[in-house]
């Protein structure tokens, strides 16, 4: 059962610990940001260098405790060792914010196979197996948690070029509803949020030019996100406010599925 909990409309996250796979930066930098400004205890995960300096500019900045670690969610073992970690530093995990990414467009007639089973191996696998070590954690702690994933806009719609992509977002979406109808008896809620654009590196490598021109004329809000913007949907998913919510995938996109 995932339980009534009083809402205040605080989002208030104090005491929690959570981790933000994919925290070296773009949202997920915005999203373990957040954390600690509603009081949560962070954990950065990534498979970049830079993850310990970021864990410890945030540990100043807002007087939490937090622990970076470098992980590539494609290795069972290193994520095995990360949750571990993560229970060891902070004694339990009650929130994960998991959003590694990788995109290489191409069009479906050229894309490499290979290209295409890298985004299923991070995107999709990647992501399942950091929600599955997290959860049978949350289930042993026995008193629930939240999972939110990033999705994106390539769920709901064709865009050119992002057939790899679609597929493993897509993938994303199919495993968000399982989990959270097989979680729910847990107390665990798990959600994805989807964007469209963010100016990221991300974002930046996908669209450029006239591609990036005409998107943005075909986004009713005539621009792309900020992280920050996509982060306040991810803490909205991630404390007590949204407990009646899950299996959701929470469009963030100035419009640009309505039509
Ligand atoms: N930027 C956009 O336009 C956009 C739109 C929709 C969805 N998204 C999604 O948002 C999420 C965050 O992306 P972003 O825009 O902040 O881009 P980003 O490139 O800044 O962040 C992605 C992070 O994932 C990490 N990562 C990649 N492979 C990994 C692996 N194997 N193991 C661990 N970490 C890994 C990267 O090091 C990076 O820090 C991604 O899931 C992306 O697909 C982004």
């Amino acid at each position: 059962m995932i339980e009534y909990k009083k809402v205040t409309g605080n989002f208030d996250l104090k005491g929690k610990a959570a981790i933000v796979v994919g925290g070296g930066g773009g949202i997920g930098g915005s999203t373990a940001e957040m954390y600690a400004r509603k009081g949560a205890n962070v954990a950065i995960v990534d498979c970049k260098d830079n993850v310990e300096e970021v864990a410890k500019d945030l540990a100043e900045k807002f007087g939490v405790k937090t622990i970076g670690l470098k992980c590539d969610v494609t290795k069972q073992e290193e994520v095995d060792k990360t949750v571990a970690a993560v229970v060891d530093a902070f004694g339990e995990i009650n929130i994960l914010a998991n959003m590694p990414g990788y995109v290489e467009l191409e069009s479906a007639e050229k894309i490499d196979i290979d290209v295409v089973e890298r985004h299923i191996a991070i995107n999709a696998v990647g992501v399942f197996r950091v929600c599955q070590a997290v959860a049978n954690q949350m289930i042993k702690q026995g008193n629930g948690g939240k999972i939110v994933c990033i999705t994106s806009q390539a769920d709901f719609i064709a865009i050119n070029k992002h057939v790899g992509y679609t597929m493993s977002k897509a993938a994303l979406v199919g495993m968000i509803k399982v989990c959270a109808l097989e979680w729910a008896a847990y107390g665990i809620n798990v959600n994805g949020v989807a964007p469209t654009v963010v100016n990221t590196y991300m974002g930046d490598k996908a669209w450029q030019g006239k591609v990036k021109t005409d998107m943005i004329e075909a986004i009713p809000a005539h621009r792309f996100a900020e992280t920050d913007e996509i982060a306040a949907a991810v803490l909205f998913l991630s404390c007590d406010e949204s407990n009646m919510i899950t299996g959701e995938d929470l469009v963030v996109d100035g419009g640009f599925t309505i039509k």
